[in-house]
């Protein structure tokens, strides 16, 4: 019996929403079907997005959603997607599978996504290939209420109020695909590009700079050190790969057994490391942390499912996505004093998805389902949740079996969210609950018999959260049988 001891007194701080920020890249199917498919479209849709799309993701109360890119960002022109759809210009996807991309979708139609899903708008500007006059500009047509070009330009569009845009990128990736930048030349740029990004009126923008690739600390040291002071969050980019090879063979996201499961497990969880090693650079430059670490491409990458564009990154989601998104978000959730925002890759269609769409077909995946159960922790207050973990061991390799966080909401129900990563063992709990009259226990479960069971078009609902019957309380204190491979989330009150 594992005990774990849930100190409701021991409050450490807020939980932020933006925790559970989305991201929508024109990558493959994400925007182009997934969630945009034009007003003439049979599907369903309302100023050309999507109903069915939209209605699942209203569900999961999205804060924040990032656009246009990832390495797209770097190549978009927002000019080219403004005004009349069929007079905009015609362009190649470079990065992505080199299709066209004909700007369908641009600054008008992001923003109105964002005001029908309630999700605050997170732009990335493009640096890599794009000037410091167009950034500029982006942001004066997007928030601008007075007389100037660019404002006006908006109306004429048909838009009359400006947008609040709350969050902005300045570049992706600039080690990689937004230019290949070093530390020190992409600082001066960072210092430069963000002088331009006004604050209009009432709305100030938060200003996040291009940060680390995965284990890059010393792009964290350069950045902090040199522009710091200019900036209001910093990003990482991580990507769990159950071979952790980016240049061969990544891992099929449903062919798999237990040591593919158990190696993805370990991958995802270095999430942990690199969290506390970037935060302990920002530590020296920012005791105070107000830089916030803004985590706003993780997730996981397999091989696309066979038979599709190689450029789409089009893969299924199992019941290991759903233990790779509890652990993640229990990660962010512990680290909440330092990560301030983490934006899911992608929304539709690519990488870890939220959501699967197959012509006017859609379909939920497991890691819609964490997103839905593990949503009570938004803007909660962390808990201090004292436990040890047994190990799961596997090949003479140790990982924590399990992964825990816990919050209270503001009518006072604490919420406690557990993994089990072990693929074959339950875990047995007794958790006491300090400085807390809680004594009502109630939960969902998502788990299966199978560790790749996903959901298809044909069997949609295959896994699906189920109320969860394993926790009660017991001589005061709560005693939990966690199934193997499960999340669970319980509500204590
Ligand atoms: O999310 C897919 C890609 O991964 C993004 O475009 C890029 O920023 C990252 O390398």
């Amino acid at each position: 019996m594992i005990s774990m001891r849930i100190n409701a007194n021991g409050k450490k701080g807020t939980i932020s929403r933006y925790l559970y920020g989305q991201f929508a890249e024109h990558l493959g199917r994400c925007v182009y079907e997934g969630l945009w498919v034009g007003e003439d479209s049979p599907i369903p849709n309302t100023e050309g997005i999507r109903d069915d799309v939209l209605e699942a993701l209203r569900k999961l109360r999205i804060p924040v959603l990032r656009w246009p890119g990832g390495c797209f960002a770097d190549e978009y022109h927002w000019m080219d997607g403004i005004g009349p759809a069929s007079e905009r210009p015609r362009m190649i996807n470079n990065h992505w599978g080199g299709v066209e991309e004909n700007n369908h979708f641009g600054t008008h139609e992001f923003l109105r996504l964002c005001e029908l899903l309630g999700a605050e708008p997170y732009i990335s500007g493009n640096v890599g290939s794009g000037t410091v006059r167009e950034m500029q500009m982006w942001v004066e047509y997007i928030t601008f209420d007075g007389e100037s070009p660019m404002a006006n330009l908006r109306r004429r569009n048909g838009r009359q109020e400006p947008w609040r845009l709350p969050f902005f990128g300045v570049g992706n990736e600039n080690w990689g695909c937004g230019g290949h930048m070093r530390p020190e030349y992409y600082a001066d740029l960072y210092r430069h590009y963000q002088t331009y990004v006004r604050h209009y009126g009432g709305n100030k923008v938060y200003k996040i700079a291009c940060g680390a690739n995965s284990d890059d600390y010393r792009w964290t040291e350069v950045l902090m050190r040199e522009a710091g002071r200019f900036m209001d969050g910093l990003s990482l980019h991580y990507y769990t790969l159950p071979t952790g090879n980016w240049h061969g063979v990544k891992g099929s996201a449903t062919a798999f057994g237990a040591k593919e499961w158990f190696q993805t497990l370990k991958h995802t969880l270095r999430m942990e490391e690199l969290i506390v090693r970037h935060s302990g650079i920002m530590d020296r430059y920012d005791p105070e942390g107000r830089v916030g670490l803004i985590i706003d491409e993780w997730g996981a990458w397999y091989d696309v499912e066979p038979g599709t564009n190689p450029g789409f990154l089009y893969q299924q989601n199992t019941l290991r996505d759903a233990l790779i998104a509890g652990i993640n978000l229990n990660l962010f959730h512990n680290y909440s004093r330092r990560v301030k925002m983490a934006n899911i890759a992608q929304m539709v269609n690519v990488l870890q998805a939220m959501v699967l769409t197959e012509g006017e077909k859609m379909l939920l995946t497991p890691t819609y389902h964490v997103f839905d159960m593990y949503k009570v922790h938004q803007d909660a207050e962390l808990l201090e949740v004292a436990f040890e973990s047994p190990a799961y061991t596997m090949d003479g390799v140790s990982i924590p079996q399990l992964s825990v966080s816990a919050s209270v909401d503001a009518q006072g129900v604490i919420h406690l969210s557990l993994c089990n990563l072990h693929h074959a063992e339950g875990a047995a709990l007794s958790c006491e609950l300090d400085g807390s009259g809680a004594r009502s226990v109630s939960g969902k479960v998502l788990t299966h018999a199978a560790l790749n069971a996903h959901n298809t078009f044909e069997k949609p609902d295959e896994v699906a959260p189920a109320d969860f019957k394993g926790a009660a309380f017991a001589d005061g204190k709560l005693r939990i049988e966690l199934p193997p491979a499960s999340v669970v989330v319980l509500a204590l009150a």
